[in-house]
């Protein structure tokens, strides 16, 4: 389907957005949360692929084996503050979910996510990647989505990430956001992109009490093995090319799947420009990244 020239940003409620996750917004704040629906929340690029996945293989692989093999995972974990015309609504997809619990993919930051779902007391799941991996993973990313705005060359890019002209706004300022909220509500799991890399097992752990789930030995080892990286970049149903917004051409989806690629494109001026920015505007969290392993 032919898709119409790349949306640009624009401010919207102090948070840098396109059109393409605002103009459902009545919709989308007005969603009926379900008690026993898990919400997957991320800055974009920060691994929600990855534990959607997860999740995923842990409530359905044994009930409803098929829906690995033939359902998009952008569909088994909808994305709920989505709205492309031609492509149906994130809101419209999740509202036609029968199946439960629904997983719920969304980037918003947490001013913005529907009321109802505090209401619900619904599980929050948060994941958060380090700085300098996200805006690599997300370079790369706008150069391939076409639903994106233009990127730019890659100095420009790092500049505007720095200023927070992101489609779904600050870095700095969603990941504090989310930190912030976890403190005073029990239903928010934080888990850090680098720690799932170090040591999947003791994270799927986590994941397994906050959601109360014992899965047996069998389910876990296949859930981990079924989520390696590479496994899931050969897998067409979990890699994003059933996704018809995204030119693999340009760059694939399952890109590096690695903590420290940043390295590969931060010259040593980057690094000292970003590390003095980013002192500044992470001063007064006591939320801490590794960028090496
Ligand atoms: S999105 O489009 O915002 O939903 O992207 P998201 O899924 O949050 O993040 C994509 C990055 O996560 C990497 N990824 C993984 N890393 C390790 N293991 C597994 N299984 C895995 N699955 C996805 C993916 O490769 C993107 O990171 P980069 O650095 O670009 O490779």
């Amino acid at each position: 389907m032919e898709l119409p020239p790349r949306p640009t940003l624009f401010d919207f409620h102090g948070v840098s957005m396109t059109k393409y996750f605002t103009d459902n917004w009545v919709n989308i704040q007005s969603f009926k949360a379900r008690p026993d629906d898990i919400v997957l929340v991320s800055y974009p690029k920060a691994g929600n692929t990855w534990v959607s996945y997860i999740l995923d293989l842990l409530y359905f692989s044994r009930t409803s084996p098929d829906r690995q093999n033939s359902v998009p995972l952008h569909e088994r974990v909808p994305f709920l503050e989505i709205s492309i015309p031609g492509f149906p609504s994130g809101v419209d997809e999740l509202n036609s979910i029968n199946s439960f619990p629904r997983i719920i993919k969304t980037h918003l930051p947490v001013q913005f996510l529907p009321q109802s779902f505090w209401e619900q007391n619904s599980k929050i799941i948060y994941v958060a990647r380090n700085a300098k991996d996200t805006v690599v993973s997300y370079f790369h990313f706008d150069r391939m989505n076409k639903a994106q705005p233009e990127p730019g060359d890659w100095s420009s890019y790092l500049q505007r990430f720095m200023e927070g002209k992101m489609v779904f706004g600050s870095w700095h300022d969603h990941v504090q956001g989310w930190w912030e909220k976890r403190k005073s509500r029990s239903n928010i799991l934080y888990v850090l992109y680098e720690d799932l890399i170090e040591d999947t097992e003791r994270e799927l752990s986590r994941l397994c009490s906050f959601l109360e789930l014992s899965p047996s030995t069998d389910l876990k080892k296949e859930v981990e093995e079924k989520s390696l990286f590479s496994n899931m970049k050969h897998n067409k149903m979990a890699n994003g090319s059933a996704d018809e917004v995204l030119d693999f051409k340009i760059s694939p989806f399952m890109r590096k799947g690695k903590v420290g690629d940043w390295k590969n494109h931060f010259t040593v001026n980057q690094d000292e420009q970003f590390n003095e920015d980013y002192v500044k505007k992470m001063r007064s969290t006591d939320l801490h990244f590794r960028t090496v392993l």
